[in-house]
């Protein structure tokens, strides 16, 4: 089973950087295949805490080749902060690769972030601010630089000459804002052109070969199913597809090669920005989850928004991706608690519904229907066995596993790369 796709189930932050680095250990190539930095990935390994945001989380594997692929947004800065800090901590980033079909973020788009939030006032997404969402219009508006475009001046200097004063009349005449000077942003991009050439590559061809090699591929997700453009909760969604749909195009290859598609779910959830969030808890044990399991965004540091497992998101998260297996994380989180819920259906007015509705208006007014099960009561972060885990542990894994309709191959109990069960073998 050479090609796995890892993809985040829920809102994002599901644990996704903990699990490819572990698989990492036993794949060769490694594809970051969608968003950019607003994503962060948590790896704690022999190296110490890393905060990716760029760089594949099998980057720490030290015969992995990891490739950032075209579905990615890279802005530079960030991405060159990253490999020097790596680099800074032992971390070898010469197996790094990056697709020359990969966009950039621009300085105008990092602008256009925050402008765009603050007009929307009251109905603001929360974005990272990172840029992500304007590159990504950008990019399908075709009016995108590209990584290649920086290994040519001069193809550089015509693309940005071009975009940039169109970009600065929305600057200035739009929201009233300094424009950019050209001549700083082509300077600046063509020194990260000089530092980033090294990297960048044509990669579809790579992929080829790995694939011809039989060698073992997994295609890192970022975001989560439910920030999806055209799945998630529309418009509080990010700007591109974290589906494993979305692992085929934002790597380039093609669907009849991936084996398995890895669903990385939560064991309760959690969101961060705005948008509805049915089984949200902003009550002590909301507030006890996020004290405990340190619930602060990775990109932002924005407190994250908690909640008990919503399984009518998640079976609608396995319809849509097609899951073959699941990852279950953060199980320890909930150790202490004497009764666990999960929400099995929404009440709509009068209304029992089981299908994830498709408009954000009409999740907002749904009400969350609870099982109760037993909580263990008992610490799990030593525990290395599925028969070790306490009944109550199980038996609440076993119900999660009926609902979200797939099995459970992987339970992360703690943070670092050791506290995990394999239930079942992934490659
Ligand atoms: P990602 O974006 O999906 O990679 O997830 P993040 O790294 O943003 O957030 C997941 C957080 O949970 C990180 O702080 C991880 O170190 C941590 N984590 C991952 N798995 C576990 C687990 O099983 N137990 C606990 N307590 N923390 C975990
Ligand atoms: P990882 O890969 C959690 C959220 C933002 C906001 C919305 C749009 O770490 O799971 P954007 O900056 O993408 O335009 O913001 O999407 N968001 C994430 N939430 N984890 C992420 O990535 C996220 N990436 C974006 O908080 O609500
Ligand atoms: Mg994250």
């Amino acid at each position: 089973m050479p090609v796995i796709a890892v993809i985040g189930a829920q809102w994002g932050d599901e644990g996704k950087g903990k699990i490819v680095d572990l698989l990492a250990e036993e794949a060769e190539v490694v594809i970051r295949f969608s968003g950019g930095d607003n994503a962060g990935h948590t790896v704690v390994n022999r190296y110490g805490e890393f905060k990716l945001h760029l760089v594949p989380a099998g980057i720490f594997s030290p015969l992995t080749t990891c490739i950032i692929g075209n579905g990615v947004v890279i802005n530079p800065k960030v991405l060159l902060e990253e490999i020097d800090q790596l680099n800074q901590r032992g971390v070898d980033t010469s197996r790094l690769f990056i697709s020359d079909r990969a966009h950039l973020v621009m300085p105008y788009h990092l602008l256009l972030d925050g402008l765009e939030e603050e007009a929307r006032g009251g109905k603001a997404i929360g974005t990272t601010r990172k840029g992500i969402g304007p590159a990504f219009a950008d990019k399908t508006a075709r009016l995108g630089i590209r990584t290649g475009d920086l290994l040519d001046r001069e193809v550089l200097r015509e693309r940005l000459h071009f975009i940039l004063s169109y970009k600065n009349t929305i600057l200035t005449k739009v929201y009233g804002a300094d424009p950019l000077s050209e001549d700083e942003v082509y300077a600046q991009y063509c020194q990260y052109g000089e530092k980033l050439s090294p990297y960048i590559r044509e990669t579809t061809a790579m992929i080829e070969e790995a694939l011809e090699q039989k060698k073992r591929i997994l295609l890192e997700g970022a975001q989560g199913t439910l920030l999806d453009p055209d799945f998630g909760t529309y418009p509080y969604t990010t700007s591109s597809s974290p589906l494993a749909g979305g692992s085929c195009l934002g790597a380039g290859l093609g669907p009849t090669k991936v084996d398995q598609i890895l669903g990385v779910f939560k064991a309760y959830c959690t969101r961060v920005g705005g948008g509805p969030m049915p089984t949200e808890l902003k009550d002590e044990i909301g507030n006890l989850i996020r004290e405990r399991a340190h619930e602060f965004g990775t990109t932002t540091g924005r407190p994250r928004r908690c909640g008990w497992f919503d399984a009518v998101a998640a079976k609608f998260s396995t319809r849509i991706n097609g899951f073959t297996q699941a990852a279950i994380t953060r199980l320890d989180v909930l150790d202490t608690l004497p009764t666990l819920k999960i929400c099995v259906s929404y009440k709509l007015g009068e209304e029992v519904i089981s299908q994830f509705p498709s408009s954000a208006a009409v999740l907002e007014q749904c009400q969350p229907v609870y099982e109760e099960l037993p909580g263990w009561q008992a610490p799990t972060s030593h525990i290395q066995n599925y028969e070790q885990l306490p009944p109550q542990a199980r038996q609440y894994l076993s119900r999660l596993e009926e609902l979200i309709s797939c099995p459970i191959s992987i339970i992360s109990v703690g943070m670092r790369r050791e506290q995990t069960i394999r239930k079942r073998p992934i490659f």
